[in-house]
């Protein structure tokens, strides 16, 4: 019996969320057996029960209960404009907290206006492929302390306030791609210990700054940016779980030494950059602490300077298969004597 209830439950999350998050975890299902043996004495689970606003009083948005999670859902994709958003959250709203609010393909917003929400918090807000334009200042002040995931992509987003996003303390997954920011800073992030994945990409922006401090990063996307020089210490996380971190189709001409961490398995993409060598200085500790460098489409001039790839350590393995020279010669492919005389 209730293993019938588990499964349909289930279901229910699937059909409300649609994909799996990042990083929030579902309680599995001796989570959810031993909630309701051990900790029925917590006033959070006994007698607790999340409440949605009446319908009526938030349409068009749309108030789901899952009750076997005891989550709330709130999906707002067909609102028409941002005076009726503002007042939706002025309706009675028994419960505070939402486990995610959802604004998708909405065509009518512009501006995320400040304090919005009234007051309302959510852990996983997917705010994208819509047309805003600005994210006022504390738009999203009631989320601070409850926002694990927070997907902005595939607006049309010139103004955020990123001197707030310190303040989202459990803050594991942020995403503004596919906007029209001009310039993004990095040392906005440095410190929020939870984060493990940033997505800039796609934003044409200067990125201006580095990345410190961030112990659990995994995934740094940064391709289509206008990078154009990367700085000594441009990604000091500390962390050892880094694994990739693509910056293809920036314009990149040069990359310092001690850009990146060194760390075992972190995956490198330079591709589409205007970059004329792979520095030894710069590259070789990379490849040495066991990490992958993939440059295909670059302009590189395969003389000397790229001699030390194919020493007897045999580096070059751990160069992307595509990456060659400016006359589209593949590294791999290029006889390793005509190094001899270097
Ligand atoms: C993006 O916003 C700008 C104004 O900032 C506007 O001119 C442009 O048409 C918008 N693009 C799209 C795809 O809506
Ligand atoms: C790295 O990731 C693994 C697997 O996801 C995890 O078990 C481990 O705790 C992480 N390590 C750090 C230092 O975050």
């Amino acid at each position: 019996m209730q293993s019938h209830i588990i499964i349909l439950l289930y279901i229910g999350v699937a059909c409300v969320s649609g994909q799996d998050y990042y990083c929030y975890q579902y309680p599995t299902h001796s989570d959810a057996y031993n909630v309701k043996q051990d900790d029925h004495h917590l006033p959070e689970y006994y007698g607790y029960e999340p409440t949605c606003p009446d319908a009526e009083d938030i349409a068009p948005c749309v108030c789901t209960y899952v009750s076997g999670y005891k989550h709330l859902y709130l999906e707002c994709s067909a609102v028409e404009n941002e005076e009726q958003l503002k007042q939706i959250f002025e309706a009675d709203f028994p419960t505070k907290n939402f486990k995610e609010f959802r604004i998708e393909q909405n065509n009518n917003l512009k501006v995320l206006e400040a304090g919005v929400f009234n007051g309302i918090s959510f852990d996983m807000l997917y705010i994208m492929y819509n047309k805003l334009e600005v994210i006022e200042l504390q738009a999203l002040d009631s989320c601070y302390e409850t926002t694990i995931e927070l997907h902005l992509y595939g607006n049309n987003i010139t103004s955020f306030p990123f001197d707030e996003v310190s303040q989202f303390s459990k803050l594991c997954y942020f995403s503004i791609g596919g906007n029209s920011l001009s310039v993004i800073p990095a040392d906005v992030f440095n410190g929020i210990t939870a984060l493990k994945y940033i997505y800039l990409s796609e934003n044409k922006a200067d990125i201006v700054g580095t990345f410190q401090d961030l112990p659990n990063l995994r995934d740094l996307y940064l391709y289509s940016n206008a990078l154009t020089t990367i700085p000594a210490d441009f990604v000091k996380t500390g962390s050892s779980n880094l694994s990739y971190i693509p910056l293809h189709y920036n314009n990149i001409v040069s990359v310092e030494p001690g850009a990146f961490d060194l760390v075992d398995g972190l995956d490198i993409y330079l591709g589409y950059n205007p970059l004329s060598t792979l520095d030894e200085a710069t590259w070789r500790p990379h490849l040495e602490a066991g990490g992958l460098l993939f440059a295909p489409h670059n302009p590189l001039v395969c003389d000397c300077d790229i001699a030390w790839l194919f020493g007897e350590d045999q580096l070059l393995e751990q160069v992307g298969d595509y990456t060659a020279c400016s006359d589209g010669e593949r590294l791999h492919d290029l006889d390793p004597s005509m190094f001899d005389n270097c």
